[in-house]
């Protein structure tokens, strides 16, 4: 059973940083098929805290090989910063592969993503800023600059010109800013070349020998189902595929090789930017989720918008990416609370829906109908077994799984690697 997909069941932030680093000690190779910088995945080692943005959170278990697959958009500026900053912190990253495939988020692609937000005033996206819109628009209109690229200057120069032959006139005659000079952008792409030359690899070829040889591959999605450009709160949503078909042709490694596709679900939920959140709170209850459970950006800073548990949303994570698993994180968060409210369908123009609606507008009008479940107060941060938490929570996370569709098999009760509850185990 050697590929495993895991991938955010929500609006991103799950803590899939966490569970990857909880299995990377036990696999051989961890890849990122899709987004770019737009990710903040927080790792916690014992007193060590770390934030990846680009890299598979794998890149922290000495013995696995992190890999950023032909799906990933990649700044390059960003991705050695990272590097640098792990390698002073005493982290190996010289084992990391990067797909020559693979797209580059280029300074006008980061420009275009800022000035584009900017001009849609209030009906803006909420993007995280990182030009990961425009890359992708550039990719799918066949004007994007690959790795590869960096290695052939008359072929980047050439490239490099015909993405900006169109952008310069919508930056200068549209969005009133300065045109961007091509030697500029080549010159700094350029510059990139040999640091980034000793990592860059045919990753296609690299994994499927490595699934004929039975290694143990896990791909690591960054943000979320309901980020997804298909399956998600369209237009609301990122410019890739974090659902669980991503990870194959982010990665190209065909769907027969896959075995095992985990969500990871918060027992609460979370969203940052703009877009639909049906539980949403506005009071102190989301307040106190947002405080106790650290509800802030890790890639922006800002507040996440927080809310309820709802089971419609887990129900369809469950449904478009054939989930197998359920890794259930932030129980701890909800320790204290008298009752726990549950979304368990929505009231939609006085109809009651069970499944997430396909219209947007249906969307947009849906309110949740609750379920109370009884709370708990006694601390779950030490928990080790099942059995070891209060038989209230035992119930709690009993009737999430029955409502999501999918057993849990592990348990979060805090951010550390050892703070989770294996309830099966993934490999
Ligand atoms: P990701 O983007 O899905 O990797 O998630 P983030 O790192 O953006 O956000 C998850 C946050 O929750 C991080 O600060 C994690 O350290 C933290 N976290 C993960 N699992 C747990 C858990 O079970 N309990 C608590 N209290 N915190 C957790
Ligand atoms: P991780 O991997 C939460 C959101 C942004 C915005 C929308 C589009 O840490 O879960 P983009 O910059 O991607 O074009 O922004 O997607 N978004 C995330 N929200 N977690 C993330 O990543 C996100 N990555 C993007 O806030 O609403
Ligand atoms: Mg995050």
């Amino acid at each position: 059973m050697p590929a495993l997909v895991l991938l955010g069941a929500q609006w991103g932030d799950e803590g899939k940083g966490k569970a990857t680093d909880l299995l990377g000690g036990s696999v051989d190779y961890v890849v990122r098929y899709q987004g770019g910088n737009n990710a903040g995945h927080t790792v916690v080692v014992g007193d060590q805290k770390y934030a990846l943005h680009l890299l598979p959170s794998g890149i922290l278990s000495p013995g696995c090989t992190p890999v950023i697959g032909n799906g990933v958009v990649v700044d390059p500026s960003v991705l050695l910063s990272e590097l640098s900053g792990l390698n002073e912190r005493g982290v190996d990253t010289s084992k990391l592969l990067i797909s020559g495939n693979a797209h580059i988020i280029t300074p006008y692609n980061v420009t275009v993503d800022k000035v584009t937000e900017r001009f849609l005033g209030k009906r803006k996206i909420g993007t995280t800023g990182r030009g990961i819109g425009p890359t992708y628009a550039d990719k799918i209109n066949r004007v994007g600059i690959r790795v590869q690229d960096l290695y052939d200057e008359s072929i980047l120069t050439q490239k490099v010109e015909a993405a900006l032959d169109v952008k310069n006139q919508i930056l200068t005659k549209l969005y009133n800013r300065r045109a961007i000079a091509v030697d500029q952008v080549v010159e700094e792409l350029l510059g990139y070349a040999d640091k980034l030359a000793p990592y860059v690899a045919d990753t296609v070829l690299v994994l499927n020998q490595a699934l004929e040889d039975d290694k143990v591959v896990l791909f690591e999605g960054g943000q979320g189902t309901l980020l997804d450009i298909d399956h998600g709160t369209y237009p609301f949503v990122t410019s890739s595929n974090p659902t669980a078909g991503g990870a194959c042709t982010g990665a190209g490694v065909g769907p027969t090789k896959i075995s095992r596709v985990i969500g990871i679900l918060k027992a609460y939920t979370t969203r940052v930017g703009a877009g639909p959140f049906p539980t949403e709170l506005f009071d102190e209850d989301g307040e106190a989720l947002r405080r106790i459970g650290g509800e802030r950006g890790v890639t922006t800073g800002r507040d996440r918008r927080c809310g309820w548990f709802d089971a419609v949303i887990a129900r369809y994570a469950t449904r478009v990416n054939g989930l197998t698993d359920f890794f259930l994180t932030k129980l701890d968060v909800l320790t204290g609370w008298e009752q726990i409210p549950v979304c368990v369908a929505y009231e939609i123009d006085g109809r009651r829906v069970e499944e997430l609606p396909y219209s947007q507008t249906d969307f947009h009008h849906a309110k949740p109908v609750y379920e109370m479940l009884p709370g708990w107060s006694e601390d779950i941060s030490k928990a080790k077994s099942f059995s070891d938490l209060p038989k209230n929570a035992q119930a709690y996370v009993k009737a999430l799984e029955e409502m999501s569709g999918a057993p849990i098999s592990a348990i979060g009760v805090g951010p550390g690697r050892d703070e989770t509850i294996e309830i099966n185990s993934f490999l």
